[in-house]
């Protein structure tokens, strides 16, 4: 193997072996990325021609209505005809698009051919159930192959999906819904994680009792234990689907570039969840084009992206992305570490998996139980790796890169948002790398790190991460609030007219970016993205508490944990007990990731004179570091 550390800018530096650098996609990066700077729309154009379009756009880029900007003006296309409809007319029809394996170890495959039947029959059936172009249908199931269909049975059809993740609980779903006034809602009565029953059904009951907005409700079986249905309201998935219209041939719409593909709400600073908008246009072109650059796709790679397609990671690089470059995905229903902490391995062994992307989380947490579960396999069949959600420690990389990959599979670290659609940040597989760094930014991207006012820090200090320029998969607005797209992303930098990314960073002397965290009121949990007003809000609609507030602290395993402050209401006492039920209460509303770590009882909390909690205070109290300016609090 010719990746050797050597030093350098006192980090190691990782150079690609020869044999990846000789068959990568990408051949080389700075003269292709200076083109992609100089002509940012030819570069767009030259990769949307990769995909299949009804008919072609008018114009690249359009900026006239600056931050709302469009791509691909008046080109018509739909993402599904280029994720299915357009393999089947090419060998890829008998090729594997799907390999799935549920957490008990039920195995399903799906050709594109197969995969194109089970979606028209769900796409059939929606449309039967009056689901038109627009419409935004709630989908809220567990890590198996109806998710997909589900996902894409909308899109054929025009009608947006927005998939809630199945770790999230009654009040998340229920605020989803609402917010999306869907009509439809597509569940299953359950999921199995680690040997438990996830009783998803009663879930979603428990949420349409909340937001009535739902009509039909949709339900496939998974797990097989009673649940609740309801009269002409609640329908099971295989009866429907066997109704003979279902097979009836089903057009794929054809969709205006910029038409509405799905939103997945995402948390923020402030209040509610929003809905993230992406488009079918601009997305498509941008998660493939990232999907097959960034991890070298060849045609007889299998994709392994051990993300939820309920998140943005799912979205793009389980199924859009992979799709659309006809790609053999592999996906898993359950927990890593069951029934034994050789689960993964012995995936990557059996199916043969080539390419493995998931999230230091997950790495920390095989890291636990040791490399000699990995050794009892035989995972030669990997070639690359790839990291996203949170800064992956060094030292984590390093196991990865030397236990996983032994020592000869490059490790992509991408950095990128549900905002952003795709990879912005991140290496190529001929990049030398350095632990714990992203690298350098993605063709036709421009970032900087600046202070305040905008300006570019100096080298290797820290400071915000913008993005400078427009890329074809950014989001396009907030669902129903575009004020708050505005004010969230693009008015700090409003003169600059750059995106805020929320996270801060540091640029090394050699270009390369190092994200060090949000500087928002977002908490990475896991790798999983929560508000501390959520929690909050969530803590105050229990009975007993008045007041209270959410951070952050950092966790070995999880990255960051949260640390509640609560003041009870007035002759309350607070005791083992309450600080039990105040957890539950979090993880029955929002979702066990939700659930704090630890909950202090307070008397006050720190506020500023107008009143909002400066949470600052309390991190920097927690970690025992300086509290800075407190100018601005209140007594
Ligand atoms: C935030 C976005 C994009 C898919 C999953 C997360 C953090 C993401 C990295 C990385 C350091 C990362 C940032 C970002 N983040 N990838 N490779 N290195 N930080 O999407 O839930 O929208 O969260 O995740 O803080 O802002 P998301």
């Amino acid at each position: 193997m010719t990746n050797k550390p050597k030093n350098g800018n006192g980090s190691e530096i990782f150079e690609p072996a020869a044999e990846i650098v000789k068959n990568a996609n990408v051949q080389e990066y700075e003269k292709l990325y200076k083109k992609s700077i100089e002509d940012r729309e030819g570069f767009w154009a030259e990769q949307a021609e990769n995909l299949d379009w009804f008919k072609k756009w008018d114009k690249v880029l359009d900026d006239s209505n600056k931050p709302f900007y469009k791509w691909f003006v008046n080109g018509k296309i739909n993402i599904v005809y280029n994720a299915i409809d357009r393999h089947l007319k090419t060998w890829r029809k008998n090729k594997l698009a799907i390999i799935w394996e549920g957490e008990p170890g039920d195995v399903r495959t799906y050709s594109y051919h197969a995969l194109d039947r089970e979606v028209t029959r769900f796409a059939n059936v929606l449309k039967s159930m009056g689901t038109k172009k627009g419409d935004i249908v709630t989908i809220y199931m567990p890590q198996i192959p109806e998710l997909v269909f589900a996902m894409l049975a909308c899109a054929k059809i025009g009608a947006a999906h927005s998939v809630v993740y199945g770790g999230f609980s009654v009040e998340a779903l229920a605020e989803r819904i609402e917010d999306a006034n869907s009509k439809v809602l597509i569940t299953a009565d359950g999921g199995y994680r680690r040997g438990k029953i996830i009783d998803l059904k009663n879930i979603a009951n428990e949420a349409m009792k909340r937001s009535p907005t739902i009509e039909v409700c949709i339900t496939v079986k998974r797990t097989g234990h009673e649940v609740f249905m309801e009269n002409d309201r609640d329908f099971w998935y295989h009866d429907l689907i066997s109704i003979p219209f279902a097979n009836n041939k089903c057009e794929t719409e054809i969709m205006d570039a910029e038409d509405m593909l799905f939103i997945l709400y995402t948390s923020g600073t402030t209040g509610r969840p929003k809905g993230v908008l992406h488009t079918h246009g601009g997305y498509a072109v941008y998660t493939a084009t990232t999907h097959k650059m960034v991890f070298d796709i060849k045609d007889d790679d299998r994709w392994w992206c051990a993300a939820d397609p309920g998140w943005i990671t799912g979205h793009s690089y389980i199924v859009y992305g992979p799709l659309i470059n006809g790609s053999t995905i592999m996906m898993y229903e359950g927990a890593p570490n069951h029934p034994y902490p050789n689960r993964w391995w012995q995936m990557i062994e059996k199916y043969g998996v080539t390419i493995l992307y998931t999230s230091p989380t997950a790495i920390r947490g095989l890291m636990r139980f040791g490399e000699a579960w990995i050794n009892r396999h035989d995972i030669s069949s990997l070639r690359l790796l790839g990291s996203v959600g949170e800064p992956i420690n060094p030292e984590a990389w390093k196991w990865y890169f030397k236990e996983v990959g032994k020592e000869k599979c490059p490790i992509m670290d991408t950095w990128w948002q549900t905002e952003s659609g795709g990879f912005m940040i991140t290496p190529l597989p001929i990049t030398p790398l350095k632990p714990g760094s992203a690298t350098k930014p993605f063709f036709g991207n421009e970032v900087a790190v600046v202070n305040n006012k905008g300006e570019e820090v100096k080298v290797g200090e820290e400071g915000k991460l913008v993005i400078k320029s427009p890329w074809p998969g950014m989001a396009r607005t907030i669902y129903k609030a575009p004020d708050r797209f505005v004010e969230t992303y693009w008015k700090e930098f409003e003169k600059q007219g750059w995106y805020k990314a929320g996270d801060s960073a540091r640029i090394d002397k050699d270009g390369y970016v190092w994200i060090i965290g949000r500087i928002d009121d977002v908490i990475k949990v896991s790798g999983y993205r929560l508000g501390s007003a959520e929690i909050e809000s969530a803590l105050v609609s229990h009975d007993s508490v008045s007041e209270a507030a959410a951070i952050g602290l950092p966790h070995e395993l999880k990255g960051n944990a949260i640390h509640a402050f609560v003041i009870l209401k007035a002759g309350l006492k607070h005791n083992k007990e309450l600080e039990k039920e105040l957890k539950e209460h979090v993880k029955n509303e929002i979702g066990a990731i939700a659930k704090p770590e630890a909950i202090n009882f307070v008397e006050t909390l720190p506020k500023t004179r107008s009143g909002k909690i400066m949470r600052r205070v309390l991190k920097a109290q927690a970690l025992g570091q300086d509290v800075g300016d407190l100018s601005t609090l209140d007594d």
